[in-house]
């Protein structure tokens, strides 16, 4: 495990490049994964993302870090016209590989949402909503991306994320289980322990068991997340903190599902005035 701290700022440029290799090298694999669904993807994720994004038929929306497309095509399903956008070439061919039947016409373009100028290559004023789901602690800097947003939304224009939840679920978190005696009985305790939370880091980690090679995650807090939108002048109006259900299938005793009063994701609804 390496931790990196950082000073004031909670973006990391210096780790782009690498970001974007170490993705392009996932691709394939990670799609071969959990392209077709997970837990997660399934129970957390989308459900919370639909519920806050409240897609209507015929809206523009923008899929920021779409990777191969699962929640863009999702999206494209509910009537929403699709622009879907990953600084991976590899995730955006596997994207465009699975819509080749061409049922659901996604528009994909190969675009670092950390560059300003190609994001504003879009468009202004163009997405009625914005959704980046499951990326932004995967992005080296978010303050070139949520500064830019705003003007490629039009007014009134949404903004819905999903990350893995800074407070439970990020880089040294570590889950834990406890055995005790109570009234006669042993009893297991499965909880979260937590050492770094204030401070920003870079931790180079596992997003899903048995991936070829370690990603780095940015660690940022909640506040620090929040007041990057909230300086652009985003206003918070949804969130949501899901937990997997009691019962879900699970692989390890310390997976999730072991953890229902734990929400392993946070996802979060910004209002751009
Ligand atoms: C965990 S995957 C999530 C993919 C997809 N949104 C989903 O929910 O399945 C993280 C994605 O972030 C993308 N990503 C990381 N940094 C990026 C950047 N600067 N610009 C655009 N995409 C980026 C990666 O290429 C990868 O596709």
């Amino acid at each position: 495990m390496m931790v990196l701290e950082n000073g004031p700022s909670c973006d990391f440029p210096e780790y782009n490049a690498r970001t974007a290799e170490v993705w392009d090298r996932l691709a394939d694999w990670w799609d071969d994964e959990i392209g077709d669904g997970n837990p997660f993807q399934d129970l957390l994720i989308e459900p919370a993302t639909e519920r806050l994004l409240a897609l209507q038929p015929g809206e523009r929306v923008l899929d920021i870090a779409c990777g191969a497309g699962r929640f863009a095509r999702r999206m494209a399903a509910l009537g929403a016209e699709v622009v879907a956008i990953d600084q991976s070439k590899a995730f955006i061919r596997r994207a465009t590989q699975r819509n080749a039947d061409g049922t659901r016409e996604i528009d994909y373009r190969t675009i670092d949402a950390t560059d300003s100028a190609a994001l504003l290559s879009l468009g202004e004023a163009v997405f009625d909503a914005a959704v980046c789901t499951m990326a932004l602690m995967d992005m080296a800097s978010i303050d070139p991306l949520i500064s830019t947003l705003p003007r490629l939304l039009k007014p009134g224009g949404r903004f819905v994320f999903s990350v893995t939840h800074p407070a439970f679920n990020s880089g040294t978190a570590r889950k834990i289980a406890e055995e005790n005696d109570r009234d006669g009985s042993l009893k297991t305790t499965y909880g979260v322990a937590i050492t770094d939370y204030a401070s920003p880091y870079v931790h180079m980690g596992v997003g899903v068991p048995g991936q070829p090679a370690p990603q780095p995650f940015f660690h940022r807090s909640i506040s620090m997340l929040f007041n990057v939108c909230f300086q652009h002048g985003f206003v918070l109006n949804g969130i949501e903190e899901p937990a997997l259900p009691e019962g879900t299938e699970s692989s390890t005793p310390l997976a999730w599902a072991n953890l229902p009063s734990i929400p392993p994701v946070l996802v979060a609804r910004m209002a751009n005035p």
